[in-house]
């Protein structure tokens, strides 16, 4: 019996040794690399909110609405003129120029005289923002989906209607804040074929309203998708849709610690995060971002073919150089001086990225791109300005 009894405590405390000496050994270890797991691929249908669903009519609307100058105050500026489908529904630009802008693409510059500022950001691209929010942890709520660099708007919907709003994007200086939105709208009215549209698209007399332009917009936006990328073949189980060369990057990919943000189907966590990016010069001040933390939202690392440059001032001009950005972040560098050591995201202890992985971890990336998105232009649109606004 005591022999027994010793036996047991003997074994206990053998445990007890043992179990502590995991834990300490869990704590001196390397944070592990995420597994593929962390990555999807994106759905094949699109969700809309429960009070919009998506028709043709509205979808039509919507598009001629998005490529139609009428929506800005001086008649020059449509959603496309930064938007566009050349440009991968973004523009290559570092920062946008909208009202009293002309040209398309890098030739787009100011009319003189100017007295306009440029748009303080690099316009994100309207492709999958019908995916905004979805990540591994929440099922996303198109109501609900986050917007902008800093998450400042929620939903396609809300969203819609603030470059309308905005002095240097669409507004300028013929309207107050206060007024352009039903400024706007009084045009539209004027319009016998806006009229028919609107009727058609939400079958009421008097459809046109802030809420139905916002709902026609935010319809079109999400017939543009590209969720049929090679990587995303590749998730859905097609094992020849990748070479041995691209899953290496992708498990480099995962390796460096890119995906502790970027994951998910969006390859975007949709939170935001202090990388200390620097400023660009003609922004003219410094864009401290989300809460002033200098803090901005993990963007999508799909299709960044067709939207150099990146981060959210258009600062780095090619994957290589935001790819030696995150080399030298992990070597300790912090490329803005505003921003200090202690400011910076804890995830980004995570990151280590090697000079000589970077060009496996672009060749990755390259397999998110997808072109067969709607790239398709109306020849005219309702006002008969011209479409596109001034580019
Ligand atoms: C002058 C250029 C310009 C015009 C015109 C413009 N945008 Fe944008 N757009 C931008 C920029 C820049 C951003 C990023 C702004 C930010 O995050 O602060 C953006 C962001 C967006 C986003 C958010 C995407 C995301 O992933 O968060 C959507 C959606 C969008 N624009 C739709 C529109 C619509 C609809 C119109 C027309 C009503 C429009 N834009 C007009 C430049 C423009
Ligand atoms: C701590 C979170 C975090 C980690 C880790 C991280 N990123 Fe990012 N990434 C971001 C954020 C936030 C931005 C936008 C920063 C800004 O504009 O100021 C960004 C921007 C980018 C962009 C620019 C995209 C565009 O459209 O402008 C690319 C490309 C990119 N990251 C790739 C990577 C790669 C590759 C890795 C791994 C080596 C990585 N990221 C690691 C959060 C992260």
């Amino acid at each position: 019996m005591l022999v027994r009894q010793l036996f047991s405590l003997v074994a206990a405390f053998m445990l007890f040794v043992w179990s502590c000496a995991k834990s300490t050994e869990k704590k001196s270890s390397k944070p592990l690399p995420d597994d593929i797991n962390v990555l999807a691929a994106l759905p094949l249908t699109v969700t809309a909110p429960a009070n919009n669903p998506i028709t043709d009519e509205k979808v039509m609307l919507g598009k001629l609405l998005f490529f139609d100058p009428i929506l800005s105050g001086n008649k020059d500026v449509a959603c496309a003129s930064c938007h566009h489908p050349n440009f991968g529904f973004a523009e290559s630009l570092e920062i946008s120029i909208g009202v009293n802008g002309k040209g398309l693409g890098e030739k787009r510059e100011f009319r003189i005289p100017n007295d306009i500022p440029f748009v303080k950001r690099n316009s994100q691209t309207i492709i999958n923002t019908a995916f905004n929010g979805l990540t591994n942890e929440v099922q996303s709520s198109p109501d609900a989906a986050p917007m902008f660099w800093d998450l400042r708007a929620k939903s396609l919907e809300n969203q819609s209607l603030e470059p309308i709003k905005t002095f240097e994007e669409m507004r300028g200086h013929l309207y107050t804040q206060a007024e352009v939105l039903d400024k706007i709208l009084d045009r539209i009215k004027k319009n016998s074929e806006y009229q028919q549209l609107f009727k058609a698209a939400f079958g009421t007399e008097n459809a046109i309203t802030k809420e139905n332009l916002a709902k026609a917009m935010a319809t079109y936006e999400r017939t543009i998708v590209a969720n049929n990328s090679r990587f995303d073949q590749y998730m859905r189980g097609d094992n020849t849709a990748l070479s041995q060369n691209e899953i290496d990057g992708m498990m480099l990919f995962l390796k460096s610690g890119c995906s502790k943000c970027h994951n998910g189907p969006m390859f975007s966590d949709f939170k935001t995060h202090t990388l200390g990016v620097e400023d660009n010069e003609k922004v003219g001040f410094s864009d401290d971002g989300f809460q002033k933390k200098y803090a901005f939202r993990t963007p999508t690392l799909r299709n960044l073919r067709f939207t150099a440059p990146y981060m959210h001032n258009g600062k780095l001009k090619t994957l290589q150089n935001v790819l030696e950005f995150y080399e030298d972040l992990s070597g300790g560098q912090i490329k803005n001086p505003k921003v200090k050591p202690r400011q910076l995201d804890p995830l980004i202890e995570h990151l280590k990225v090697n000079f000589k992985d970077i060009s496996a971890i672009i060749e990755f990336l390259g397999t998110l791109n997808d072109d067969k998105f709607d790239r398709s232009i109306p020849t005219k649109v309702p006002s008969g300005l011209k479409v596109g606004g001034n580019i």
